[in-house]
C-alpha cells in the first residue's frame, strides 16, 4: 500500500503511547503508523487489541538503546516523523534504579536523534521529531505560581533529571544539526490503561481489593491531572501544527492535593461498588514519604491554547468517574498486569 506518510511512534504499547497510536491509526488512514516498543513491564499489546488488524498499523518489538537496531529500522521504513514516548516513567523506580532511566531515557533518545538526523540530512522540510516530556523537569513549586515554557529546568529525581537531559539533547540537535524538533511537557496523565504503580490506578485497584491506600508523607503534595485522551489530542495538534523548535506545556487545569484526590476516588468507588458512603476512606493509610518528593506541579498551558486552540475537554469529576468505571469493567486487563513481577515490586515498595 502507498501511504502519504510513515510515522514512528515509540513506546506505543504503554499508557499514553497506546492512546496516541489509536488516535493516529484511526484518524489518519493515509498514514502508516509504526509502533516501536520493547514491551517492558509497562508495555502491553493488549492496550492496542482494537487496532492491531488495521492495514495502516505495524508493530516492531525492539529497544531504543540498541543503536544498530534503531538504524536498521530507519532503513526499513522511510520515516517522515517520529513521536517519541518510549521511556522509563515511574519516579519511585528511578530512585531504586537510576541507571535504567539514564539508558532508556537519555541513550535511547540520542539513538533516535542520530538516526533521524542521518536519515533526513538535507531533506528536513516536512519532517518532524516530536519528543514527549514532563513538567517534572521544571522542579517543584510552592503554594503559588505555574510552570511556563521558559521556566528554568530544575529536575530533582533521577527520572526527571533523565527527562531534562533528553529535552536538552533534543534542543541541541535542533540548533546544531537543524533537526526539525518539537517538544511538549505535560502534567500527570490519568485514564484507561495506566499501569497500577501510579497513584490513581493503584488506589482504584486497592479500593477494589480492600487493601490500604498508601499516601506518601502528609498527603498535601499537589499534581495537575490531565485526561490521557485530551493529551493524545494535544499531541496530534502539536505534531501537525506546532512550530519547529518550540516547546508547548500541556496541563489539565486540574490541581488536586493527593489526599483530596484519593478521598474523591474513594467516594466514586463506593458509589460504583454499592458500598456504604465513607467505607473506602477508612483504607487511607499514611506511609513513609518518597525521598526528594516534589511538593507541587502546576502547568500554565496558555501558549498551547492561544497558538493551537487546545484545551481540556472533560471535567475532572467526569474523568475520574470514567477512569474508575474503566478499571472495574476491565478486570482481566488489571489482573494480567498485576500478577507476577508487579506483586514482587509492590511488596518491596510498600514493605
Ligand atoms: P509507560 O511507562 O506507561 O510506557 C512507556 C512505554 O515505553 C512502555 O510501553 C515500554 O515498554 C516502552 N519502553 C520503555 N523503555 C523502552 C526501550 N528502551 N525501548 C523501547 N521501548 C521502551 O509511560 P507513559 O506514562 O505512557 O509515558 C509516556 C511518555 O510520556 C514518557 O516519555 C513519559 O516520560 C512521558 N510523560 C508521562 C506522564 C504520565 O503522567 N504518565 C507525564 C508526563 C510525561
Ligand atoms: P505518581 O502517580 O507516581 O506520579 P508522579 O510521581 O510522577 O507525580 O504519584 C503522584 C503523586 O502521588 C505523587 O505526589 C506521589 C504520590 N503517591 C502516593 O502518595 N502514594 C503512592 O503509592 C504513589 C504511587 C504515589
Amino acid at each position: 500500500m502507498n501511504f502519504e506518510k510513515t510515522i514512528l511512534i515509540t513506546g506505543g504499547a504503554g499508557f499514553i503511547g497506546s492512546h496516541v497510536v489509536r488516535l493516529f491509526v484511526n484518524k489518519y488512514p493515509g498514514y502508516h503508523i509504526v509502533n516501536l516498543d520493547k514491551l517492558t513491564y509497562a508495555g502491553n499489546l493488549e492496550n492496542l487489541a482494537d487496532v492491531e488488524e488495521k492495514m495502516n498499523y505495524s508493530f516492531e518489538k525492539g529497544d531504543i538503546t540498541n543503536q544498530d537496531f534503531i538504524r536498521s529500522l530507519f532503513q526499513k521504513y522511510q520515516f517522515d516523523g517520529v513521536v517519541h514516548l518510549a521511556a522509563e516513567s515511574h519516579v519511585d523506580r528511578s530512585i531504586t534504579n537510576p541507571l535504567e532511566f539514564i539508558e532508556a531515557n537519555i541513550i535511547g533518545t540520542v539513538n533516535l536523534l542520530n538516526a533521524a538526523r542521518d536519515a533526513w540530512k538535507g531533506q528536513e522540510t516536512g519532517k518532524r521529531f516530536y519528543h514527549i516530556s514532563t513538567d517534572e523537569v521544571y522542579g517543584s513549586l510552592g503554594e503559588e505560581g505555574f510552570f511556563v515554557e521558559t521556566t528554568a529546568y530544575d529536575p530533582r529525581s533521577p527520572y526527571s533529571a533523565s527527562k531534562a537531559s533528553s529535552d536538552h539533547l533534543v534542543r541541541a540537535y535542533h540548533h546544531t544539526y537543524n533537526l526539525p524538533v518539537v517538544i511538549s511537557n505535560c502534567s500527570n496523565n490519568y485514564g484507561p490503561n495506566q499501569f497500577p504503580e501510579k497513584l490513581i490506578p493503584l488506589v482504584i485497584n486497592n479500593i477494589k481489593h480492600n487493601k490500604p491506600l498508601p499516601i506518601y508523607g502528609d498527603g498535601k503534595y499537589t499534581r495537575d491531572w490531565l485526561w490521557v485522551i485530551d493529551h493524545a489530542e494535544a499531541i496530534d495538534l502539536i505534531y501537525h501544527e506546532g512550530r519547529v523548535g518550540e516547546t508547548y506545556n500541556i496541563g489539565g487545569n486540574n490541581e488536586r492535593k493527593n489526599i483530596e484526590l484519593v478521598q474523591t476516588l474513594c467516594d466514586i468507588m463506593d458509589a460504583q461498588l454499592g458500598r456504604p458512603v465513607g467505607q473506602s476512606r477508612t483504607l487511607i493509610t499514611y506511609v513513609k514519604d518518597r525521598p526528594g518528593h516534589d511538593r507541587r506541579y502546576a502547568i500554565d498551558a496558555t501558549k498551547l491554547k492561544n497558538e493551537l486552540g487546545w484545551q481540556p475537554s472533560i471535567s475532572p469529576e467526569e474523568g475520574l468517574k470514567l477512569t474508575a468505571e474503566w478499571y472495574l469493567a476491565n478486570e482481566t486487563w488489571l489482573n494480567n498486569v498485576t500478577s507476577g513481577a508487579y506483586q514482587k515490586y509492590y511488596e518491596k515498595q510498600y514493605a
